[in-house]
């Protein structure tokens, strides 16, 4: 371990439960706590996630560590705290915002994401990477997710934490969150040896959907068994939840989800109007390079003749063209 990890873990650790008691307890975390609960936030989720606030101070935390003896460098190289060289003084990174504390595998806090209340920017202000956070190999949820991954056999990847959150919440428990960033080949590793069914509910608007894309690739590439959920006119599963329920989004979202294929279709046929023949011609390429992708036989002749029944086309055409395009991929 890189030196000062065991102190910067601490302080983090330390952190939460004065941001939590801030939000839970105190007069100053009443804004925050309304936010919150407006937000479809419960006392329960806030428990569990152990969600907090920091104080619309600008040395509070500074002070607040250094005073208990963690070394300015090490608090500095944690990303709590930074220094200004104006008046050789530090800093608090977070203030004023509500406090989404983020926990490797073991459940020691590593980092934070503080959200704004109001329209300040950034709307998420996270930890910087230190010698305890690496984006790329975490998964918001993780800790609390594992024994329900393995038990249900599969996890659901959201993009955000009010989406894992929500989630989890509405009895979803086998939930993770790659917290903005794209899905990492060491996230998929660590996914891996936990179960080999994955499925993506990331928020339905275009950036979601091309991320969502770009996972299903990545996933199906390592074999995975990978399915995509999908929500009507651009929500996110945060929002979807707080506008239909708990219920519907367990039944038309989880439930609903789509196959690899079914996805691949309808994200290939985004924009295309297939009664235009230009566009239709384009569709049925496109579409046969992806079923070349798949690995089973049986699946592939059931897709073929899916298109050829949609588009009128005859079964030896469609063959002959997917197996051109089967040679020229591989
Ligand atoms: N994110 C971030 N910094 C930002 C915006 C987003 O780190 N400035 C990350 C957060 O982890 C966020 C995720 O990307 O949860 C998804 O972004 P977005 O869909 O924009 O946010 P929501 O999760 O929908 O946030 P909210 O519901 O609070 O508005
Ligand atoms: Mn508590
Ligand atoms: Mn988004
Ligand atoms: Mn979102
Ligand atoms: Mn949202």
């Amino acid at each position: 371990m890189p030196a000062g990890s065991q102190q910067m873990v601490e302080a983090h650790d330390l952190l939460r439960k004065f941001y939590h008691h801030l939000l839970v307890n105190t007069n100053e975390g009443q804004e925050a706590l309304e936010y919150l609960l407006k937000r479809g936030f419960t006392e329960e989720t806030i428990e569990k996630f152990q969600i907090g606030y920091s104080l619309d101070s600008w040395d509070f935390v500074s002070k607040f560590l250094l005073k208990r003896g963690f070394p300015a460098e090490y608090m500095e190289q944690a990303g709590l705290i930074i220094f200004r060289e104006k008046d050789e003084s530090y800093f608090d990174r977070f203030r004023n915002r509500v406090m989404f504390p983020i926990m490797d595998h073991q459940g020691n806090t590593i980092a934070f994401s503080g959200r704004a209340m109001g329209d300040d920017e950034p709307k998420y202000l996270n930890s910087p990477e230190t010698p305890i956070f690496n984006k790329s190999k975490t998964l918001y949820n993780f800790h609390q997710a594992r024994p329900h991954i393995r038990k249900k056999e599969q996890v659901v990847i959201f993009e955000g934490f009010a989406d894992c959150i929500s989630a989890v919440r509405a009895g979803v428990e086998n939930s993770v969150a790659t917290m903005g960033t794209a899905l990492t080949e060491q996230h998929i590793q660590l996914l891996k040896r936990n179960t080999d069914q994955i499925l993506i509910c990331y928020d339905s608007d275009s950036a979601g959907l091309n991320a969502a894309n770009r996972a299903v690739n990545m996933l199906q590439d390592q074999d995975f068994s990978v399915k995509v959920a999908l929500m009507p006119d651009n929500l996110d599963p945060d929002d979807y939840i707080k506008e239909f329920g708990e219920k519907s989004f367990v039944s038309e979202v989880i439930g609903a989800s789509l196959t690899y294929m079914a996805f691949k279709m309808h994200y290939l046929r985004r924009g295309k109007n297939v009664n235009n023949e230009g566009d239709r011609i384009q569709y049925i390429e496109e579409v046969l390079k992806e079923i070349s992708r798949l690995p089973n036989a049986v699946e592939r002749d059931h897709y073929l003749r899916q298109i050829s029944s949609e588009f009128s086309l005859s079964l030896d055409a469609l063959e002959q063209q997917q197996r051109q395009v089967f040679f020229t991929e591989r």
